[in-house]
């Protein structure tokens, strides 16, 4: 099993959701997660629109089935994610206010949420995504703006972690984004602010790097440059997002071998570049994206809509990780 094999958790999103009719869709499915992974992260289900999916009203079912059964498996869970301007509900999206009803709103999520599964979560993304790839000449700081941002200002950021930490004293705090191995103007502006939550006690254990990326870019010096900026600062690194699509270029249209073995190649040279920069009590972990390619959230990208065509990530994927961490 591939969780044998490292010393840090070795995770997987799973799909679980309202809809489905088992937790992971299929035995098949079941299978490969309780055999090789320690660490779960609901793909979807611990987002904001389903946590609270009517003002003041929570949801906890299906979550709670899931750390429960992650629980059962011996298996870390991670939370997904408490802040975040994608998959929150409509209600929220619309909600008109002040400044301090805004500021009672996240503080109501939050500390519902966070409360909640205290003391049964390994980690929390806090703020997902809060970052834009550019500024702009009216945005210079690059915050997105998002309705947090808009009607509470960029410290919505300090209060999300302060109020997590308040309701969940152990959980490690994490701030999560993309590109993060590729855009070097995010990573710092990122690495800008856990200087600065730093030096004013705010609290964060670590920043989850979510790694979408391709056989082709970034380079591995790229992702290296990235997972160092945050070691120095002497907090936790997470690969909490994995994938690695292939055939974005007409160079790959055919899913040949030599194509299943870059991929492969690339997903050992990711861990590896983990394993080589990321010391010991640093590494939070590598959480793959879905359970295969055939799951994958990257299917209904817009990419793939328009025909380019994605490899299917087998359930041998795990195989060939393990294959290489054998050595
Ligand atoms: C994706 C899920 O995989 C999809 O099922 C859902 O429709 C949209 O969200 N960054 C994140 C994840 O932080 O929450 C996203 O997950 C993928 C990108």
């Amino acid at each position: 099993p591939l969780k044998s094999l490292v010393d840090f958790p070795v995770g997987v999103a799973v799909p679980a959701d309202p809809y489905a009719h088992s937790l992971l869709i299929s035995s098949e499915r079941q299978e490969v997660v309780e055999t090789h992974f320690n660490s779960l992260t609901a793909e979807n289900i611990m987002k904001m629109m389903f946590l609270q999916p009517e003002p003041n009203k929570f949801a906890f079912t299906h979550a709670d089935a899931l750390v429960e059964y992650a629980h059962q498996q011996n298996m870390i869970m991670h939370g997904h994610a408490l802040v975040w301007h994608t998959q929150s509900p409509k209600w929220m999206n619309d909600y008109q206010g002040s400044k301090d009803d805004f500021k009672a709103l996240l503080k109501n999520h939050i500390s519902t949420v966070a409360g909640h599964f205290a003391g049964k979560l390994a980690s929390w993304d806090v703020v997902n995504e809060a970052f834009l790839d550019d500024g702009t000449a009216s945005n210079p700081t690059k915050y997105r703006e998002t309705i947090w941002y808009n009607n509470i200002g960029p410290e919505y950021l300090e209060m999300a972690f302060r109020l997590a930490r308040e309701a969940d004293s152990e959980v490690d705090l994490y701030y999560n984004d993309y590109d993060l191995v590729k855009n070097v103007s995010k990573i710092d502006r990122v690495v800008k602010m856990l200087e600065d939550f730093q030096q004013r006690n705010v609290p964060i254990d670590g920043i989850g790097f979510q790694v979408h990326i391709d056989t082709d870019t970034p380079s591995i010096k790229n992702i290296k440059e990235a997972f160092t900026k945050v070691v120095k600062r002497g907090v936790k690194v997470r690969v909490s997002e994995l994938d690695i699509a292939v055939n974005q270029s007409e160079q790959y249209s055919e899913l040949t071998k030599e194509v299943s073995t870059l991929q492969r190649q690339r997903y050992a040279e990711v861990v590896d570049a983990y394993m080589d920069v990321v010391p010991e009590h640093l590494r939070g972990g590598i959480t793959l994206w879905g359970i295969t390619d055939g799951d994958s959230w990257i299917l209904g990208l817009e990419n793939a809509q328009i025909g380019l065509y994605y490899l299917m990530r087998s359930f041998k994927i795990n195989l060939h990780l393990l294959a290489w961490l054998k050595g």
